[in-house]
């Protein structure tokens, strides 16, 4: 059974095809619609954390491809308090042909794999973030119609989202530059697990602490919020240590005159990025949004097509 844990999991050339379906499924959704790939096919979806993305691209995903999704809120099953993960799966596994779960422990969503009798993909974890690095790439390959060999500076926390786009920016040959409070880089481990990929893509890897130093010459320019959801007790800690991690017409100057801002949202305007860099003209934060809906139909469809 094969899952979407995190995207170190994925070969390069699996993934390589996920996009390339993406881009044949959006073209062909724009140009009258979607052959009913997952007809009669039911998506269960977990979420321990609010959504308004996530949520809803893999809910309209579902109705494009002829399936359905079943939304369950963070208070309806209880994963691992009402029930054990393990027979959620299980249970889960007998309805539906996949689950996408939104999880804080990113073990939770791993134990959930180890159950079910069905693709399990991870919506979010407190570590990894797939299906929004993949939404990502599949914006930056459209904006630039490559991947190989661009720069990417991702500023602010080493979060869930930053350590997806390393993943993805090593699976496409790109230039990855992080620039964090130090004891805000992404975790070892992590970094560790990307590696491999990096080495055989010809990708990159830089952790630096100045944005400026992480931003010059940069193609894209991403950012996420200081204080991720189950953060919210450090926020007043978190607001003092990032402060100058903000992505500002400043900063904006200094990567290349065709560089791109993305940002995965929700946006903490003021915060991690300014109102004039989030709707100025080289913001691609809403055309990111939509690619959410694209890239997790083809996720969809490879790993459920042939789920019975
Ligand atoms: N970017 C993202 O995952 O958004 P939601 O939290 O709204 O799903
Ligand atoms: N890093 C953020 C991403 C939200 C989509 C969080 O985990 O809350």
């Amino acid at each position: 059974m094969k899952h979407f844990l995190d995207l170190a999991h994925w070969s390069t050339s699996d993934v390589h095809a996920l996009i390339d379906l993406a881009l044949e499924l959006k073209h062909q959704w724009k140009n009258g619609g979607n052959p009913p790939l997952l007809k009669g096919k039911v998506l269960g979806m977990i979420f321990q954390k609010p959504s308004l993305r996530t949520r809803v691209s893999f809910e309209v995903g579902m109705q494009h491809l002829g399936g359905h999704a079943i939304y369950l809120s963070p208070n309806e099953i209880g994963l691992g308090k009402r029930e054990s993960i393990a027979d959620v799966a299980r249970v889960l596994s007998g309805y539906v042909q996949g689950i996408m779960a939104r999880v804080f422990e990113h073990d939770h969503v791993v134990e959930l794999a180890q159950w079910a009798n069905v693709p399990v993909i991870n919506g979010l974890s407190d570590d990894h973030h797939p299906c929004q690095a993949l939404a990502d790439v599949l914006t930056i390959r459209e904006h630039f119609s490559r991947t190989q060999g661009l720069k990417w500076a991702y500023i602010g926390d080493g979060n869930n989202v930053a350590a997806s786009s390393l993943i993805a920016a090593a699976h496409f040959g790109m230039h990855f530059v992080t620039a964090t409070p130090n004891e805000f880089r992404i975790p070892t481990r992590i970094a560790e697990s990307a590696q491999a990929l990096l080495q055989a893509n010809g990708a990159t890897f830089e952790q630096v602490e100045r944005p400026e130093d992480a931003a010059k010459d940069a193609d894209v320019l991403y950012t996420d919020t200081w204080i991720s959801m189950g953060q919210e007790g450090e926020t007043a800690q978190r607001e003092r240590i990032f402060a100058d991690y903000q992505i500002n017409q400043a900063l904006l100057q200094q990567a290349k005159p065709g560089a791109i801002v993305l940002h995965c949202l929700p946006a903490h305007r003021g915060q991690e990025i300014t109102d004039e860099v989030a709707d100025g003209p080289q913001s691609a934060i809403f055309p990111q949004a939509e690619n959410r809906l694209h890239a997790q139909k083809a996720l969809l469809v490879k790993l459920m097509a042939e789920v019975v």
